[in-house]
């Protein structure tokens, strides 16, 4: 009876484009995994999406100047076709601002709220007055208690490592407005994880000892042992699934929240769009859930999500949580912001028809058990020696020879020739691998049998013995040909474009995983095979020189002469920079603003009229010491009020290194309304 296997592969936030970190260690095993539980004939759901909630698709925003809806609207588009060019086979890629996600996570927290199991806790909050809003621990920086770090955020200190919690953070910032913000009481509803301790413990702990990787269950084990809390579900913010409550005003689910039922919302739009019952993959005993995931996700999908889904009710567990180590880069941590990365959609561009490759090199160094490391030299020795040495070699060298012997017609050959086993061997060992998340052996598995190939034609030489002996010759030719068949099965998981094409050349059918092991003969002798079809080329040096240079050039231009200044912001183009009107200008009155301790309102001669400009400059000079001054000015800001006066343009400012303000002067008098640029 064929198994039901509901896969999930953790939903990528959408605040950027993929690298090869989350293709080795989530999308590719995922896609593996899939695509080998097809071929048993299991029933499989391989469902995932973008994860467009949450601070990081916010901060994105801010840092790009335009709002979350367009990060995710972008991001999104690239993250599907990157995993469409690369082969991964989802049934579903959907996205968490979906119609049906909403409702259906939604419907989720009715349902737990009214079984009574949130509690409601009044907490202070940092708040944001200017903005007007509460602060995400992302968004306030200060002074790390730990290190003495000025860019600490509220929730890590970047530089020691440090989990912080705002509270700890000296000297607190808000990143919104650079105000020191408040705290506030606000309302929030609360699962309490320490209610399902009993329930986790004897699931996992007593449960998963031997099944689950060592990694999963000890990182488990450790957050149990330290005993759980309360969370939040709900976070005072504006971007995320509105909380369904009549109190709730301002509020949203809390991400972590809503995130992963998009597994149970998006196996719904699959289920609607393909006659499916959804309650079949996620509500049946019938069912195994598997969650593959980087390390960082595993609380949530360990703990939090299950505590969530029992809460229900209605829902099984996870049968297993294959997490994953990180992958390097040329020795260096894999970083968004830094940009020290192999991008998907790049790679795809630049290394047009060689996806294997990629899925190849990344499979091989898999971070399964530890952290990895990918370089391009290793890349390249991958696919020359391996994948073009090896693989292609053996396939190259049987088609060649089949049709320069026999027109392209199988020739006889013994059907119980012994060498034949390794095909039912290849697919048993792979198998046995997948089964155990053992991704790196299995592919090893792989290339095994196309090793044994390459050294059965050695041993045999049929380019010999045809000479002499042309039934020996043609036997090992038919072996052969059952080999390069065997091969253009069990790749399939991993390699699909080749498979399809080896599938193609040797004008065969994919035949499932069962009938592999069963069948010795998979191309019969008669069976006219298509021209050979160059399955993987030699990477030229030039080539890996060239991806090596790309990263020195990162690496270049992300050396800060400043540690402390700011990332570059998002690049504008010439026409967005002329429409900044800025010229000189001289203050001819200042004087302070009553009631507000920071401000001066200045008149301006900035040569075009008089104007009235508010600064926020009082903590850094007295009136006096403006009047007189030239500076810069922005002429064509739209007015705003600031402490009921209108103030008509801005002055250029800078920080000195004792923190006081500064104005930005032209080096020697000049005219006002002269214009800067
Ligand atoms: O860590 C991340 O990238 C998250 N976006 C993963 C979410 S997985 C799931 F729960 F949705
Ligand atoms: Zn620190």
């Amino acid at each position: 009876m064929s198994a039901r296997k509901m896969i999930t592969a953790a939903l990528p936030y959408a605040n950027g484009p993929v690298h090869i970190g989350h293709l080795a260690g989530v999308y590719i095993p995922a896609d593996v995994y899939a695509r080998f539980q097809r071929r048993l004939g299991n029933d499989v759901a391989f469902i995932c999406g973008s994860d467009e909630h949450g601070i990081p698709i916010t901060i994105r925003a801010k840092k790009e100047g335009v709002i979350p809806q367009d990060i995710v609207d972008k991001y999104h588009g690239i993250i599907k076709n990157s995993f469409a060019d690369l082969g991964i086979s989802f049934d579903e890629y959907s996205r968490t601002t979906s119609k049906k996600h909403y409702e259906v996570s939604q419907d989720f927290f009715t349902t737990l709220y009214n079984k009574g199991k949130f509690t409601e806790e009044v907490a202070e909050q940092y708040f944001d007055e200017q903005a007007n809003e509460f602060l995400a621990d992302r968004y306030i920086v200060g002074t790390c208690p730990n290190c003495g770090n000025d860019n600490a955020y509220g929730d890590q200190c970047e530089k020691c490592g440090a989990t912080l919690s705002p509270s700890e953070l000296i000297n607190p910032k808000s990143m919104l407005s650079g105000n020191i913000p408040i705290l506030k009481e606000t309302k929030n509803w609360y699962l309490p994880l320490n209610d399902y301790e009993n329930f986790l413990n004897e699931w996992i702990i007593e449960g998963h000892k031997e099944d689950w990787k060592p990694n999963v269950y000890g990182q488990v084990k450790s957050w149990l042992n330290d005993g759980l809390k309360p969370r939040a579900m709900t976070r005072d913010l504006n971007w995320g699934v509105p909380v369904p409550l009549p109190d709730a005003d301002g509020k949203v689910l809390y991400v972590w929240f809503d995130a992963p039922i998009g597994y149970i919302s998006f196996t719904q739009e699959w289920a609607e769009k393909n006659g499916k019952n959804w309650k079949d993959y996620w509500q049946s005993e019938n069912s195994d859930l598997i969650h593959f995931i980087g390390k960082d996700n595993i609380v949530f999908h360990c703990i939090i999500f299950p505590a969530m889904m029992k809460a229900h009710g209605d829902y099984i567990m996870p049968k297993n949580v294959p997490a994953f180590e990180f992958l390097n880069l040329e020795n260096d941590k894999i970083s968004t912001s830094r940009n020290w990365a192999v991008w998907a959609h790049e790679y795809v561009e630049e290394f047009p028809g060689q996806q294997d490759v990629l899925r190849y090199a990344l499979l091989s160094s898999a971070p399964e058990t530890k952290d990895n490391n990918f370089t391009w030299k290793d890349f390249q020795t991958k696919n020359n020696s391996e994948l073009v040495g090896i693989f292609g070699n053996f396939i190259n060298r049987v088609a060649v020879l089949i049709h320069k012997y026999y027109d392209g017609i199988v020739p006889a050959g013994d059907e119980n020739a012994v060498e034949l086993n390794e095909i039912a061997k290849s697919a048993t060992e792979i198998e046995n691998f997948l089964e155990n998340f053992e991704f790196r052996n299995a592919l090893s598995a792989m290339m095994n049998l196309a090793r044994f190939g390459n050294q059965y034609l050695q041993t045999e030489e049929p380019w010999k013995t045809i000479k002499d002996n042309p039934e020996k010759a043609a036997s090992s030719l038919f072996v052969a040909a059952q080999i390069a068949v065997g091969l253009a099965q069990v790749c399939e998981p991993f390699m699909p474009f080749s498979a399809e094409k080896l599938q193609k050349m040797f004008n065969v059918d994919q035949i499932s995983w069962e009938q592999l092991k069963q069948e010795k003969v998979l191309i019969k002798t008669g069976h006219q095979i298509n021209n050979a079809e160059l399955l993987f080329s030699k990477i030229e040096d030039e080539t890996i020189e060239f991806q090596i240079q790309k990263l020195e050039n990162t690496k270049a231009s992300n050396k800060k002469t400043n540690p402390k200044a700011n990332p570059m912001k998002a690049e504008i183009q010439f026409d967005d920079f002329t429409k900044i009107d800025l010229r000189t200008a001289t203050i001819l009155t200042a004087e302070k603003v009553e009631k507000a301790d920071k401000l001066l309102k200045f008149s301006v001669d900035t040569g075009v009229d008089v104007r009235t400009v508010v600064s926020g400059v009082a903590e850094s000079f007295t009136p006096e010491e403006c009047i007189g001054k030239q500076v810069m000015i922005l002429l064509n800001l739209a007015p705003r009020k600031i402490r009921g006066i209108e103030s008509q343009g801005m002055l250029l400012l800078t920080t000195k290194p004792d923190g006081k303000l500064a104005f930005v002067t032209p080096d020697v008098p000049v005219e006002n309304g002269v214009e800067i640029g």
